[in-house]
Formats: structure tokens, sequence, C-alpha cells
């Protein structure tokens, strides 16, 4: 007997397969500000407290995916961005305090149902400009009529204060193309003093809160 193989051919990117690509994306970052959200009123419930001053979250979009595949020199397809980006879904907690973030991140990688494909502490190991932050990429489960599949949830943890100079840093210089090399190396020198103060505020207002 022949066999006909039927190779399906890649599917490039447009808004209708684009909007398909991204509902399991949607339910997995749902499922995890779930925990999240969950993990926050109970400590609340119990301490008075919470760890968490807000939450973000966001989808890629066709833009953003089509542009970050293009910088990874891959093709602008369904396929390669189900295989090569982890940041599809994204959710970012701001807490108070590094303690909160330990806190977090220690209960939430309890939870035996999420796998964890990528963990960075940019938080003790900061990147060289100064960037701080714990970045963990959980696979989280979603079941579906042919059965299960673990979809990547980028889950970025940082201070009040972390934020505040990711922000800003990322308004005026992440990614952007060097201009005036000079000025670049000055601005890097700036914002990494600017990131060296900000821990510092942040550990001294810390100690005012030991409980
Ligand atoms: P991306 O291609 O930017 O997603 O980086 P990556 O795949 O190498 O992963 P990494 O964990 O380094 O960074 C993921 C995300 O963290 C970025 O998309 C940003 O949101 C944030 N981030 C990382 N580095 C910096 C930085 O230097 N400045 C700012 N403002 N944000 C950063
Ligand atoms: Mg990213």
């Amino acid at each position: 007997m022949v066999k006909t193989i039927t190779t399906a051919l890649p599917k490039r990117l447009n808004e209708r397969n684009y909007m398909e690509l991204i509902v399991p994306y949607v339910d997995a970052m749902q499922n995890m500000m779930f925990r999240i959200e969950a993990l926050n009123k109970d400590f609340s419930r119990k301490y008075q407290n919470d760890p968490i001053h807000h939450i973000q979250s966001r989808i890629k979009t066709k833009k953003s995916i089509e542009g970050k595949l293009a910088r990874l020199q891959f093709e602008p397809t369904v396929e390669n961005a189900r295989d090569h980006l982890t940041d599809i879904a994204g959710i970012r907690v701001i807490c108070h305090f590094i303690r909160d973030i330990d806190w977090i991140v220690d209960l939430i990688k309890k939870q035996k149902d999420l796998i964890i494909l990528k963990e960075r502490d940019y938080i003790r190991n900061p990147k060289s400009n100064g960037y701080r932050s714990y970045h963990i990429v959980f696979g989280v489960p979603v079941y579906h009529t042919d059965g299960m599949d673990y979809y990547p949830v980028e889950v970025q943890l940082r201070t009040m204060s972390m934020d505040f100079w990711a922000s800003m840093e990322h308004r005026i210089y992440y990614k952007k193309e060097p201009r005036q090399p000079v000025a670049q190396e000055m601005l890097v020198e700036e914002f990494l003093g600017y990131a060296k103060q900000l821990e510092e505020i942040e550990a001294k207002m810390e100690r005012y809160c030991e409980d």
C-alpha cells in the first residue's frame, strides 16, 4: 500500500491564525493569575498584609511576535511562535519587598501540576546594566478535547523600585539602536548608579518592616 505523506505547510501569521494561536495562552495566563491572586488573598487574610502591590498581564501582539521572531532569525509562522517563544503570555507581579517575592516564588514552585521551563534570578544576579527582577517561565497545563498540553507563561516578579527603574530604562533605552555611542555609555553608567541607589533605599525601608 502506498502511503501518502502530507506535510502541513508552515502557517504564516495572519490576523485569523494569530487569534487562534493565542487562545490557549490566554487560558494558561488566566490560570496562573488565579493561582497568584489566591496566594495573595490567603496571605492577606492570615497576616493582614498584602505581599503583592499589583499584577499586570499581557498577551504579545502579532506585531511583537513577528518582531521577536525576526530578531531570532525565524520566519513569522504560527509554528515558530509556538516552538521558539516562551513569552507570548506574560505576567508581572509587583511586590513591596524582596521577601514578598521569595515567598510567592517558593509557594508557586510547590504547585505540583506546574512545570518550570526557565528560571532567572536577576535579583541576586543583576544584569550588567543594573536590571533586577525574578523571571520564571512556567508550563501551565491547559486541557482540551484531545488531552492536555503545557503552555508557557513568563512570570516576572519585581519590587516597586525595580519596576520603576525597569519602566524608565525601557522607555529611554532598552533595545534602542545606539545613536550617540558616548552619550549612550554615560547613560548606562547613570542607570547603573540609579539601580544601586534604589536598592539601598529599598533595603533601608525594609528595615521598618521587620515582623
Ligand atoms: P527578551 O527577548 O527581551 O524577551 O529577553 P530574553 O528572552 O533573553 O529573556 P530575559 O529573561 O533576559 O528578558 C525577558 C524580559 O525581561 C524582557 O522582555 C523585558 O520585559 C525584561 N527585561 C530583561 N532585561 C531587561 C533590561 O535590561 N531592561 C528592562 N527594562 N527590561 C528587561
Ligand atoms: Mg520578552
